[in-house]
């Protein structure tokens, strides 16, 4: 077969798949005597264009793009979806070829935690924020303790973030900043479904009905940004979007106002930047939506 028959696919360089940290030290290696820079972006895979946009963002930000793909035990409780979490192998790697990433991190559970693992980054401060934390205690400390050995072992200039997890968004900078991992860590929009739903490997789970129902969690943010920014008290604002995601057939874990650096409890709009954070199950999915104020 010449060269030129080959389908488009075949001659697509496949990004490079790593499996063990000896063959991934190698590669960053080759690109750092080259002089590149290096940009990572730590997924747990099921990607979808909110990962993808992440991908972007990296490959404006540097020369070589990896994307880590590793479903990550230590940051599921044990009555969570660990089992059952998505994972679309095939479909990531095509994705990621397509937009000409140049490797992806694929550890296996025992090499990024081998028998005898015994060390578990403890967060403080915005991982006590009484949000995630408060219905999720285990999973900052599952996400620094994971994400930490990311940067240790890609050692990356910059890796992305999406602020669609924007408590975890701000506990991996603090993070960083506080363990004096030189990475620099850049932050995402949220990318959104046409109705606005935020994009979530988990939106899978929804059944057509619930999928529906869905959107009536942005909705609620964005009035009740609205109402704030005219002036409407905040704990009854905050009430008022609750009730109304609740109408939507929502079970409510939170519906919070608070300070968009901190995450501290805030009195009045007067206290911000005020950033709202929810988190909400429709039928067994929980899912999570924050937005600017
Ligand atoms: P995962 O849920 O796969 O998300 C990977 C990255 O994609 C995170 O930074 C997340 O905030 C971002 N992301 C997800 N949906 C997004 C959207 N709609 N718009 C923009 N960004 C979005 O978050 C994790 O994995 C894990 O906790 C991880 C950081 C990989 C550690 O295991």
């Amino acid at each position: 077969m010449t060269p030129k028959s080959k389908s488009a696919a075949q001659q697509r360089p496949q990004p490079q798949v790593i499996r063990a940290v000896g063959p991934l030290r190698a590669w960053v290696s080759r690109v750092r005597d080259k002089g590149e820079t290096v940009a990572l972006v730590p997924t747990m895979g099921a990607l979808h264009a909110g990962h993808l946009a992440l991908v972007r963002l990296a490959r404006r930000r540097a020369d070589r793009v990896i994307v880590s793909i590793f479903v990550n035990p230590a940051q599921f409780g044990p009555n969570e979806d660990f089992g059952s979490y998505p994972r679309t192998w095939d479909a990531d790697v095509l994705a990621l070829s397509q937009l000409k990433v140049d490797a992806i991190w694929a550890p296996g559970v025992a090499t990024m935690y081998p028998d005898g693992f015994a060390t578990r980054i403890a967060p403080g401060g915005p991982a006590l924020a009484r949000l995630e934390d408060r219905f999720r205690p285990h999973f900052f400390g599952g996400v620094c303790t994971v994400v930490a050995k990311l940067l240790l072992q890609v050692a990356p200039d910059y890796a992305t973030f999406g602020e669609k997890d924007y408590q975890q968004l701000k506990v991996v900078t603090a993070m960083a900043r506080d363990l004096d991992i030189p990475t620099k860590i850049v932050g995402l929009p949220t990318i959104r479904e046409k109705d606005g739903l935020a994009m979530s490997s988990r939106n899978a789970y929804l059944s057509t009905g619930e999928r529906a129902a869905a959107p009536a969690l942005y909705r609620a943010l964005t009035d009740c940004a609205k109402h704030l920014k005219a002036g409407s008290p905040l704990a009854a604002t905050l009430g008022e979007a609750e009730a109304q995601i609740e109408n939507a057939g929502y079970a409510v874990d939170y519906f919070e106002a608070r300070h968009a650096e901190t995450l501290a409890p805030i009195q009045s709009v007067k206290d911000g930047p005020v950033r709202l954070l929810v988190a909400a199950k429709l039928g067994r999915t929980r899912l999570i939506d924050n937005l600017q104020v």
